[in-house]
């Protein structure tokens, strides 16, 4: 039979930018947590703006970018892990059930950071929630500037002097920073799902994120109907 294979063009160019501008702003924001708290904030904005637009794209456009494509009932994302274990998992051109499933599981992790960041700014009294968050949070934002004590360091020494918090504000961070972290090991549970997958299908899926085409084999429309394995 001759070979005709081909690439076809699978990821339009917002999908592409959105998933490398959601990959650095995430990382970024992670790497640099409150060091440059402005510039953190902001990649976490960029962040959130980005799952926002790519969530509206996931309902208005394209076959592939659409959730319709790529949501599937868990029955069959377990299947199809199962597959992938195996090294007998079927290729789809678009994103698989498991990459579907991730990619959702991965613009909730990083609506839940960005949502817990704006209630833990708001609790420094600063960011758009922090008029709504009532006066727990201006409380306790005007206690941090007007007394700031000295707190002890982890070995139990008196520390550098530091601003007071109310326990909402440490709660809110702690949260904050849990939900980054879980979001975080999704990301690498993630980045060793595309690895695996790639080397079960022998396509490199990065590249296909890159200039958005993937191979189509002997001729097979890729896809007619949702999903359609090829
Ligand atoms: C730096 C290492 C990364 C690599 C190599 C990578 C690679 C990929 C690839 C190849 C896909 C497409 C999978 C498929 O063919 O079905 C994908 C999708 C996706 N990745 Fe990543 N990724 C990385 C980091 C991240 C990070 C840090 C995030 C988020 C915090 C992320 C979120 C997503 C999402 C949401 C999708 C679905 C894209 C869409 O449908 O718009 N990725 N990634
Ligand atoms: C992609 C999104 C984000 C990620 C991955 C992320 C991650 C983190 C991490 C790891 C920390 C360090 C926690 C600690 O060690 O105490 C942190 C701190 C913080 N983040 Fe975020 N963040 C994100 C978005 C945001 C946003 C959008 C805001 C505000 C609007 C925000 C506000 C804060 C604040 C106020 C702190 C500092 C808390 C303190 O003073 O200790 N973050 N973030």
């Amino acid at each position: 039979m001759p070979d005709k294979t081909r690439l076809v063009k699978v990821w339009d160019p917002f999908v592409r930018i959105s998933h490398w501008a959601l990959a650095v702003a995430f990382l970024a924001a992670y790497a640099i947590e409150d060091e440059i708290l402005t510039l953190h904030v902001w990649l976490g904005y960029l962040a959130g703006l980005v799952v926002v637009l790519r969530v509206a794209w996931g309902l208005v456009g394209p076959r592939c970018a659409r959730f319709s494509d790529f949501v599937y009932p868990p029955r069959v994302v377990l299947g199809y892990l199962a597959d992938l274990a195996f090294f007998r998992a079927k290729r789809y051109l678009g994103h698989s059930p498991a990459g579907g499933a991730m990619a959702v599981a991965l613009w909730l992790g990083v609506a839940a950071s960005v949502l817990s960041g704006l209630a833990a700014y708001a609790y420094q009294g600063k960011g758009p929630l922090a008029p709504y968050l009532g006066p727990a949070a201006q409380a306790s934002a005007a206690l941090a500037l007007v007394s700031p004590a000295y707190a002890n360091d982890d070995e139990g020494k008196r520390g550098e002097r530091k601003a007071r918090k109310s326990r909402a504000a440490e709660a809110w961070e702690d949260i904050h920073e849990a939900l980054a972290t879980i979001t975080l090991w999704l990301v690498v549970v993630h980045v060793a799902g595309v690895l695996w997958a790639t080397l079960v299908h022998r396509e490199n899926l990065t590249r296909g994120m890159i200039d958005g085409r993937k191979r189509v084999e002997n001729g097979l429309d890729p896809g007619a109907s949702k999903g359609a394995p090829i």
